[in-house]
Parts: C-alpha cells; sequence; structure tokens
C-alpha cells in the first residue's frame, strides 16, 4: 500500500516550481488526435494521469512518446483504432474526451462511459447533446457510446452549465466541421482557453476564448506544431494554501497569479500575504489565518477544485467559516478524515461550516479522491503529530513529484510504497520553463 507520511510543525520556506497544468494537458492531448501531422506539446507534467491518456492515445494508434523530460511527442498521423480502451477510460473522465476528435476527423469513434475521481454526479449529457448538433448520430449501448458522422456541420450550442470538458470537447469536434459553430455559455476556465490556444496554433479558427461565447469557423484539416502548456493553477493554489497552513514563506515559480486569482483573494482575506509577479507568486502567513466563506463556481468564481485545500486550512482559522460547494455535491467526502484531525466542520448536503480549532492533530486518514487527498496532505502538514494519508494514488494523478517538492520547502514527509510511481523513477528535473 502506498501512503505519505508527514510530521506537521514545519513552516514551509523557500521556492517550489509549478508544473503544467493537468486539465490543460489532458484536453490538448485529446485534441491533438486531430492533427494529420505531429506536435509537440512542452511543459506536460510527469503525473499518472498523463501517462493515462498517453496508454489510450497509443491504443488507437498514435506515436506517443517524450523526447525530453517535459515533451511529448504526438503524431496522430496514422491512427488505426478508433475505439477507446475501457480500462484507461473508465480510469479517468478526461480519456472521454477523444470522442469529437476521432468523429470529427475520421468520421467514428466508440468510447465507453468515462471514470475519475469519485466527487458526484458526472454525466456527459452536455458532450453528447452537442455532438448531436453537429450532426453526428450518438447511439449508447452498455457502457459504450458510438459516433457516427460523416463531416460534422457547425451549429450552434447551449451548454445549460458552462462545462469545462464539455467546452472543450466541442470545441474539438467543432473545428474540423463544416461552416460555424457556436457555443453559448461555454466555460471560461484559462484550460480551456489553453486548449483554444493550442488548436489555433495547428491552424483552427477560433474566437471568443475566455468568454461565454465561443465561434468557431470549420477549416478542413490542422497541421501540426508546437506548443507550451500553462503552469498548474490547482497545483500552484495548493501550495499557496500549504504555506499558509504552515505559516510558512514559499515562492511558488511559474505560477500564473491571473489565473489564480480567486484563491489568492481569499487567501488575502484570511490575512495572507500575497506578492504577485511576472514569474511567479511569493505566499506568506506568520499568524492564525482569519475565517473566510467560500462558494465554489465556474470560472473566474472560486474553483471547486481549490474548496477541499482551502477547507483544511480554514479548519485552524479564527473563527467560522461556511463553505458550499456548487460544482459536485461529493466533494465534501474528506471532511470526516478531517475529524479525525481534529476539525470541527459541520457538513450537511452542499455546505460545511467550519469551526476554526486552535489546532488539528495527527491521524491515519485516506485520500478519498485527487483534492481531498491535497487537502489532507495540508491538514498533515499544519498538524502536531504524524499523519499518514493512504491511499495516495489518487494524489499521484495531478501532484508530480509531491514528497520531493514538500521536501525541498523544509518539510517532514515521506513516502512509504512497495513501488515507486513512474514519475520518480526517472531523474526529470523539477523546473524546466
Ligand atoms: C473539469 C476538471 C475538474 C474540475 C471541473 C470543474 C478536467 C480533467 N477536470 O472536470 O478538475 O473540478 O472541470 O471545474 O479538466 N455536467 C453535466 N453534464 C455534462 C458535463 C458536466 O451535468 O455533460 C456538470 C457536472 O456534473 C458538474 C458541472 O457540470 O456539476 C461541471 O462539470 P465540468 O466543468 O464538465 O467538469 P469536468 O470537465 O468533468
Amino acid at each position: 500500500m502506498e501512503r505519505i507520511t508527514i510530521t506537521g510543525g514545519m513552516p514551509l520556506q523557500g521556492e517550489v516550481c509549478v508544473s503544467g497544468s493537468k486539465n490543460a494537458a489532458l484536453a490538448i492531448m485529446a485534441g491533438a488526435v486531430l492533427a494529420s501531422e505531429p506536435v509537440i506539446l512542452h511543459n506536460l507534467p510527469r503525473i499518472t494521469d498523463i501517462y493515462t491518456m498517453m496508454a489510450m492515445l497509443r491504443r488507437l494508434g498514435t506515436v506517443v512518446e517524450f523526447i525530453h523530460p517535459r515533451s511529448l511527442l504526438i503524431d496522430a498521423s496514422r491512427i488505426s483504432y478508433l475505439e477507446a480502451p475501457h480500462n484507461l477510460v473508465t480510469r479517468m473522465r478526461a480519456s472521454f474526451s477523444v470522442t469529437g476528435p476521432l468523429v470529427a476527423r475520421f468520421g467514428f469513434a466508440r468510447v465507453p462511459l468515462p471514470g475519475g475521481c469519485d466527487i458526484g454526479a458526472r454525466p456527459v449529457d452536455f458532450h453528447i447533446k452537442g455532438l448531436r448538433l453537429l450532426g453526428a448520430r450518438v447511439e449508447m449501448d452498455g457502457d459504450f457510446v458510438t459516433a457516427e458522422a460523416g463531416r460534422l456541420k457547425g451549429n450552434t450550442i447551449y451548454l445549460d452549465y458552462p462545462s469545462a470538458g464539455a467546452t472543450q470537447h466541442l470545441m474539438t469536434a467543432a473545428v474540423l466541421a463544416e461552416g460555424t459553430t457556436v457555443i453559448e455559455n461555454a466555460a471560461e476556465e484559462p484550460e480551456v482557453v489553453d486548449l483554444a490556444k493550442f488548436l489555433i496554433a495547428l491552424g483552427a479558427r477560433i474566437d471568443g476564448h475566455g468568454t461565454r461565447r465561443i465561434t468557431i469557423e470549420g477549416v478542413s484539416r490542422l497541421r501540426g506544431g508546437e506548443y507550451t502548456i500553462i503552469p498548474d493553477r490547482l497545483e500552484a493554489g495548493t501550495y499557496a494554501i500549504a504555506a499558509a497552513m504552515t505559516r510558512g514563506s514559499v515562492r511558488i515559480v511559474n505560477a500564473n497569479a491571473e489565473h489564480m486569482t480567486p484563491v489568492l483573494m481569499k487567501l488575502q482575506e484570511a490575512g495572507v500575504q500575497v506578492e504577485a509577479g511576472e514569474t511567479g507568486v511569493h505566499v506568506q502567513l506568520h499568524s492564525r489565518p482569519r475565517a473566510v466563506n467560500i462558494k465554489t463556481m465556474p470560472h473566474p468564481g472560486f474553483p471547486t477544485d481549490m474548496q477541499q485545500p482551502m477547507t483544511a486550512l480554514l479548519c485552524v482559522a479564527d473563527g467560522v467559516s461556511i463553505v458550499s460547494e456548487t460544482v459536485y455535491e461529493r466533494r465534501f467526502r474528506y471532511v470526516q478524515e478531517l475529524h479525525r484531525m481534529g476539525a470541527d466542520i459541520e457538513q450537511e448536503n452542499r455546505t460545511a461550516v467550519v469551526h476554526g480549532v486552535e489546532r488539528l492533530y495527527g491521524a491515519t486518514v485516506q485520500a478519498t479522491d485527487l483534492r481531498a487527498g491535497a487537502a489532507l496532505v495540508i491538514a498533515g502538514l499544519g498538524a502536531e503529530g504524524d499523519t499518514t494519508i493512504e491511499d495516495v494514488h489518487h494524489i499521484d494523478r495531478g501532484y508530480e513529484d509531491l514528497v520531493a517538492k514538500l521536501q525541498s520547502l523544509g518539510a517532514q514527509v515521506v513516502r512509504l510504497s512497495d513501488e515507486p510511481v513512474a514519475s520518480a523513477v526517472e531523474e526529470v528535473p523539477v523546473c524546466s520553463v
């Protein structure tokens, strides 16, 4: 069993380098299936979700290989198989997003319904509705979705909710469609914008990315090219919150402060000193944080992925914080784990009332999903005594070399595992851009 053990109470000090964005990279890797020539992606994070997407693309007949520790070659010129493997798609929701590119370029895709972190209902109805509006015949048979089309045709697609995944997926489907597609009520997340910029670099014609209306003029093919993925605002946010939790002082190198605005503003409201510069963000706190209220929303609202890490910090804040989760109803499963560490949280449905306590205490806890794992790491870093976090494979999905990065900041943390994770096996420089 893989676990992380943290001896809490050490203030984090120094510099940490943020990796490339997981969520942008996954969408961009799926989008690379559209290109008839090789694509090189820079600033890829070395995390298990990326390895899952690599395996998935290889199974389709795509050549996928690291040509540098963080640069990935994807050559989808000879895709030979249009059915995605069940074991990979059910492991990671983002792999469903190859459906649109496959049907757009080859007229056919058969993909299992997706999996991913168990944080509540994560349907794909917007994705399917959108593909149908673009002219695909989409059938569900058991666990599989089959989509077929001649050339897709542009249309106006209204999303009932600004879903990041559906916006990205439908954007990739529409770039090779005939005519104009308009996505109304589109997601504005930085990862959506990054995907649009990548597709534009390959010859796509997209406008309005970063707003609620995205317009795509279809083109007949996408060429190859090179693209550098944005820094991971969620990883950066995790280190910012960890710095505050330990009353430390950390410079997060490569972090894009603009992408982190909601988290940095809330940290400031809690009394954290934040200095944002061109090359990163400096976060420090030397006293107890103040209680603040959080309500998760689509970007530029407070990100649901940062709800759990932020709640860990609020456990030791001075006062009562109210945390409302409006995106995923099951993103509170970690609360019971925080209780084991002495947190005082009343949680009902989508709301948690966090009564700040003076300190948390080490315990053995379970990571129930990716960001829950990050929250428990943060709690452990601030707690008195030893915390052991089990099921760390969830954390490996989204945090590159978490233990090494925390150790470099002075944390007392070790990973106890029978088998090291792939990213730890190779010598990969921690900071590359
Ligand atoms: C992405 C991120 C995830 C983040 C989430 C919200 C990736 C790989 N993951 O997930 O880290 O927490 O955005 O910022 O990029 N919905 C539907 N029908 C659909 C699609 C979504 O009802 O067809 C709902 C979901 O249940 C959820 C909301 O829309 O309540 C937002 O989901 P969405 O933005 O699509 O999340 P993901 O793209 O899956």
